[in-house]
């Protein structure tokens, strides 16, 4: 029988990729979306990669009213939870609206479901949630210490889940830790659409790439590492989504809590990501060293073999695939998605 599948903040970047993978796996979906970080066009583009326009509710995580309009309307099995805020900055600045829609929102969802019986879950969460424990290579044991606003939401979520699951283990829950999501769909008609200006690596350089930046600043060179780099655990966005429908599929087998990084157990550096992206898109990526930026780590990565153990799922695509999809994804949607 067709599932039909709840995906909050399916119109967002890691959300739009993952809603095509659970359309090509023969899943109904429900989206809903605040836009507040994405746009209505992403509906067409997604319906032009499938064939299939997504059912759609515009709505807030943190009303009962709008959820009620799904719930009410669709027979759902199964809910994957992307909608929130992830800028870390912003968390800092701002974390009663982070801890409103990100830990609010979810307990709000989580009742929603609750009341009307459904019982399966897929959580976006973030290695962020681990903090700096003193190493680089961290797996699911590594300790929970968040550092930020964002972080602390999420790892928040994460002990709602823990808790609820104990209190009824008919719950199916799983709390996937993403590490670095970076790349596009193949057919570079969705991507990543930061509002501003990015925050995050990859975004930053696609952008100097196509003349809409001048230069990267590259914060710090004087770290313990190969080059002196940042190194991080790239993950392409389209391994992340087939992850969530591998977690959906082990939720479905039998009520567990499932938790696993997602990641490639590879790292890269700030200064080897921009050579890849100059292969990629033959173009010269201007960059300058600037100082550090607070928060940051020197490097890490997952170890991903739980992810193997538990849902069968490794990654299939390199820096190389990573770099060549943003670009055609960039070269496309030079100013991301139009109005
Ligand atoms: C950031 C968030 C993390 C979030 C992740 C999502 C912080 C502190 N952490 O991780 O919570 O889950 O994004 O992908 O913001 N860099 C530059 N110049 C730039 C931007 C970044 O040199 O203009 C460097 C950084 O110092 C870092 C690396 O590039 O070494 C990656 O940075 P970024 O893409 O922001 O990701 P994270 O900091 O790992």
């Amino acid at each position: 029988m067709q599932k039909t599948v709840l995906v909050t903040g399916g119109t967002g970047y890691i959300g739009s990729h993952t809603v095509v993978k659970l359309i090509e796996a023969g899943y109904k979906n429900v989206l809903f979306e605040d836009f507040s970080n994405s746009k209505p066009k992403v509906l067409e583009r997604i319906e032009q990669i499938t064939g299939v326009r997504p059912a759609f509710v515009q709505g807030d995580v943190r009303s009962l009213e709008d959820l009620k309009k799904v719930f009410d309307n669709w027979k759902i099995d199964s809910v994957i939870h992307f909608a929130g805020k992830k800028a870390v900055g912003e968390s800092e600045r701002e974390p009663l609206l982070y801890f409103s829609v990100n830990v609010e929102g979810s307990i709000v969802l989580l009742n929603t479901m609750k009341d009307y019986g459904v019982k399966e879950f897929v959580f976006s969460s973030s290695a962020t949630v681990y903090g700096d424990p003193g190493y680089d290579e961290f797996d699911e044991s590594t300790p929970l210490a968040p550092i930020n606003n964002y972080g602390l939401s999420k790892w928040m979520v994460e002990e709602i889940l823990r808790a609820t699951y104990k209190a009824d283990p008919t719950w199916s829950i799983a709390l996937l830790r993403y590490f670095n999501p970076v790349g596009a769909h193949p057919s570079g008609l969705i991507g990543e659409d930061p509002n501003g200006i990015p925050n995050n690596l990859m975004p930053f350089i696609a952008q100097v790439a196509v003349g809409k930046r001048e230069k990267l600043m590259v914060f710090g060179n004087d770290y313990p590492t190969r080059d002196g780099t940042g190194c991080r655990d790239y993950i392409h966005v389209q391994d992340l989504a087939e992850g969530h429908i591998k977690a959906l599929e082990a939720l479905n087998s039998k009520p567990q809590l499932l938790t696993v990084n997602l990641g490639t157990g590879n790292n890269t550096s700030v200064l080897e990501l921009v050579k890849a992206f100059e292969k990629a898109s033959g173009r010269k990526i201007n960059y300058e060293i600037a100082p550090r930026r607070a928060g940051d780590k020197a490097a890490y990565w997952t170890n991903p073999s739980l992810a193997l153990k538990l849902l069968g799922w490794k990654t299939k695509f390199g820096i190389d695939e990573m770099c060549a999809d943003t670009w055609k994804w960039q070269q496309l949607n030079p100013n991301g998605y139009p109005d």
